[in-house]
C-alpha cells in the first residue's frame, strides 16, 4: 500500500498516526465498511455507503464525507493498482477526547480512515471441495446490524473456528442459526433458497442482497425467514457470503457432511451468476 487516507490527507501507512486517546482505540467506539473492488470498480458502493450511513446514525455520529467525497478518495486510493482486485476498508470513530470517559465528547471530531488492499482470488479447491464450518453459541451483543469496530466477540468466535480447522463459525442464538462470524448464511432445501431475515441480530450483508437478487433473476424461489439450527443440519446445501469471500459452498458442518458432501448444483448456478456479475463490472471499468 503506497498511501492511505486519514482525516483529509493521503499519507504513507508508516506516517499515519492517531492519538492513543482515540475512542476507536479505547472503546471500539466506531464503525466500518469493507467494499470489494474489481478492476478499479467498487461493487455496490452506494449500498455500502448507505450502510455506513446507517451505522453512523445508529451510534449518533455525523457523516463526515459526502458520497462524492468518498468517491474521490476511492479513486485516489485505487489509482496505483488499477487492474488488481482490491478491498476498500473504511473506518470512522468518534475521535479523541482529553480524558478517557465513556460519555460522548460534546463536539466530537471523527477520525476517518480509508485504505485499499489487494483481494486474494478464491482458492480453486473451494469450488471442488467446499469449506468446513462449525456452529457456536452467538456471544455477540444485540445490535449486530451496526457494523461496529467493537469486534471482540467476532474475533474470538472466528479464532475458535480457525482452531477447530474450520473456515467460519455459524452463530446460533435461541436455537436459530443467524449468520457467520464474518459472513451471512444461506441454506437450500427442496430447491428453495432460505436466509435469515434482516434485523438487529445480524448484519444486512450487501453480498446477501446481491445473492438473493441473482437467485430471483435465475428463477430460484427465495425465503427470508428464521432458520432453526436443525434445518441447517438437514439442508441440501449451505452457503456463506461476504464481500471478500463472495459466496462459498459449505460441505462440512460440525464434522458432518452437508448434502452429498460436495458443492451443490444451486451454488454452482449462483456462483456462475456472481462471476458473470463481476465480469460485467470489470468490462464497465475497462
Ligand atoms: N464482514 N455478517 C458479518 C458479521 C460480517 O462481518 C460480514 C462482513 C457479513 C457480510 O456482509 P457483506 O456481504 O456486506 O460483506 C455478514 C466483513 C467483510 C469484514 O468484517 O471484514
Amino acid at each position: 500500500m503506497s498511501e492511505l487516507y486519514l482525516n483529509g490527507a493521503f499519507v504513507a501507512p508508516q506516517q499515519a498516526m492517531i492519538s492513543v486517546m482515540d475512542r476507536g482505540f479505547l472503546f471500539g467506539d466506531g464503525v466500518y465498511e469493507v467494499i470489494p473492488v474489481y478492476a478499479g470498480h467498487p461493487l455496490r458502493a452506494a449500498e455500502h455507503l448507505q450502510r455506513l450511513d446507517n451505522s453512523l446514525r445508529a451510534i449518533g455520529l455525523q457523516v463526515p464525507l459526502s458520497g462524492a467525497d468518498w468517491s474521490s478518495v476511492f479513486t485516489r486510493l485505487l489509482a496505483p493498482d488499477p487492474m488488481t482486485d482490491q478491498a476498500l476498508y473504511l473506518q470512522v470513530t468518534r475521535g479523541s477526547a482529553p480524558t478517557r470517559d465513556h460519555r460522548f465528547p460534546a463536539q466530537p471530531t471523527p477520525t476517518v480512515l480509508a485504505m485499499a488492499k489487494p483481494m486474494k482470488a478464491r482458492d480453486a479447491a473451494v469450488a471442488e471441495q467446499g469449506v468446513t464450518v462449525v456452529t457456536r453459541e452467538d456471544i455477540r451483543w444485540l445490535r449486530c446490524d451496526i457494523k461496529s469496530t467493537s469486534l471482540l466477540a467476532a474475533v474470538l468466535l472466528r479464532q475458535s473456528a480457525q482452531e477447530a480447522g474450520a473456515e467460519e463459525a455459524i452463530l446460533v442464538r435461541d436455537g436459530l442459526a443467524l449468520e457467520g462470524s464474518t459472513s451471512n448464511l444461506f441454506i437450500v432445501r427442496d430447491g428453495q433458497l432460505i436466509t435469515p431475515p434482516k434485523g438487529p441480530l445480524l448484519l444486512a450483508g450487501i453480498t446477501r442482497d446481491l445473492v438473493l437478487e441473482l437467485a430471483r433473476g435465475d428463477g430460484i424461489s427465495t425465503q427470508e425467514r428464521d432458520l432453526a439450527v436443525e434445518e441447517l443440519r438437514q439442508a441440501d446445501e449451505v452457503w456463506i457470503s461476504s464481500s471478500t469471500r463472495e459466496v462459498l459452498p459449505v460441505t462440512r458442518l460440525d464434522e458432518r457432511s452437508v448434502g452429498d458432501g460436495r458443492p451443490g448444483p444451486l451454488w454452482r448456478r449462483i456462483d456462475a451468476r456472481y462471476q458473470a456479475f463481476k465480469a460485467e463490472l470489470r468490462r464497465a471499468a475497462a
